[in-house]
């Protein structure tokens, strides 16, 4: 990649051709928890390299509006959050949710009625806060990816700070290369594939990747040896803009990921399990609460790991040595995120040396490319229609030799009908 296509593929503030991108689609920003109570604290939301403030009205109603106040620029996170509006506490300012001025004290009427800040609609599903940033006329229906849709006892959603451009983030989750090696300490114990048969094919270091272009993003296989005549295949779906979905382990749930830019050099790796046809156990919950597998442990009432680059990742060199952990960090999450933050907060992809394991890599990086050209050009981003929304990823075992488009297929017709069983072994 040149230095202007690693810019263009990375950066996402307001007049950014990815960001343009990104606005066109619901992005997902608080957790619904984080916003619970009418009249509750407001929150500081930056997001796609806007400032904004979230808070939900008197009423239950939620807005996402500009940080600063119409007057003199003070931030709203002082705000009084009372009687249907979140006023400003310099001069008594106050704001509805769609960032009308609802009261200017000092003037008339229809001073007042002139006031108005940057708004954009909040919607919740899953248990997560949403909104759209893009043009109000050509605002997208909702989202319907299978973990949003399930009720909520089938469902866990938890998020974290990465010190790093979303892109890397994301490169990271589609590179089912690095699964075998990175995690290969940590995969031995991890909790959400114990006891599945999927588990015991992947000491298989050489995966064959294969790679194509599907409706909503790309669907990438990983296919290792398996019993005679048969080969386990890992079927991982990349969903434009920004989300993975993780093949499966035995009747363990499926797993999935949103990478959310902050800013430039800041993102949310949002994690999303769910199980389609069963309550999620207590034992699962406390895993995942916990930060196994691949969710991260948290430093409480933040967003940020405990291990995190302040503290070297809790790097313990003997359990890299032992191979307990391969890279000497604890923890799949952290794995991932100490090295995708160690590029720098935005790698520098001119530099690279890409191999045959990058091409999902590759090709991800051609879709957002190309999709943010197409916009410019007037044409609609894929993965707008929730129909796409309805796959899953999948795992199993094919005769040896199946050609890879037969296997996509097959993942692409099971869907995600509600209620049914997942692929998976
Ligand atoms: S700065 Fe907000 S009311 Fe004056
Ligand atoms: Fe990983």
């Amino acid at each position: 990649m040149t230095p202007e296509q690693n810019q263009t593929l990375t950066l996402t503030g307001p007049s950014t051709s990815m960001g343009a991108l990104l606005r066109r689609y619901w992005l997902p920003f608080l957790l619904s928890d984080e916003v619970a109570a009418p009249d509750g604290d407001p929150v500081r939301v930056t997001l796609l390299g806007e400032s904004l403030i979230c808070f939900r009205d008197t009423e239950g109603h939620l807005g996402l509006i500009d940080e600063f106040c119409a007057h003199r620029r003070v931030s709203l996170w002082f705000g009084r959050n009372e009687e249907g509006g979140l006023r400003c506490p310099y001069h008594g300012w106050k704001y509805g949710v769609d960032g009308r001025a609802l009261e200017v004290p000092s003037e008339s009427p229809a001073f007042c009625a002139r006031v108005r800040l940057l708004a954009y609609p909040c919607v919740e599903r899953g248990g997560v806060v949403w909104t759209y940033m893009g043009p109000a006329d050509l605002q997208p229906p909702l989202p319907e990816y299978e973990w949003a849709m399930v009720p909520p006892g089938q469902r866990y959603v938890s998020k974290r700070l990465q010190q790093s451009n979303w892109m890397q983030a994301l490169e990271g989750a589609i590179d089912g290369a690095h699964v075998s090696w990175l995690h290969r300490g940590a995969l031995a114990n991890e909790p959400m594939r114990v006891g599945s048969r999927g588990a015991r094919y992947q000491n298989d270091t050489k995966p064959r990747m294969e790679v194509m272009d599907s409706p909503t993003g790309l669907t990438i296989g990983a296919r290792r040896a398996a019993e005679a005549g048969e080969d386990y295949w890992r079927i991982t779906q990349f969903v434009m803009p920004f989300y993975n979905m993780i093949p499966p382990y035995g009747d363990h749930a499926l797993h999935g990921h949103a990478f959310v830019p902050i800013d430039d050099h800041h993102c949310f790796v949002w994690t999303f399990t769910h199980h389609p046809t069963r309550d999620l156990s207590a034992d699962e919950h406390a895993a995942m609460q916990s930060g196994e597998g691949i969710y991260a442990e948290l430093i409480p009432g933040t967003w940020r790991p405990v291990a995190n680059r302040g503290n070297d990742y809790l790097m313990d060199r003997a359990a890299q040595r032992s191979g307990r952990h391969y890279s000497g960090i604890p923890g799949i999450a952290m794995q991932d995120a100490s090295l995708q933050e160690s590029c720098g907060p935005i790698h520098d992809r001119s530099r690279e040396t890409l191999a045959s394991t990058d091409t999902g890599i590759i090709m991800a990086r051609n879709r957002l490319l190309r999709a943010a050209r197409n916009l410019e050009k007037g044409e609609a981003p894929p993965a707008l229609d929730p129909m796409t929304h309805h796959l899953r990823s999948a795992s199993f075992l094919r005769p040896s030799g199946m050609p890879f488009s037969d296997v996509a297929d097959e993942v692409r017709r099971a869907g995600a009908a509600p209620g049914t069983p997942h692929l998976s072994i």
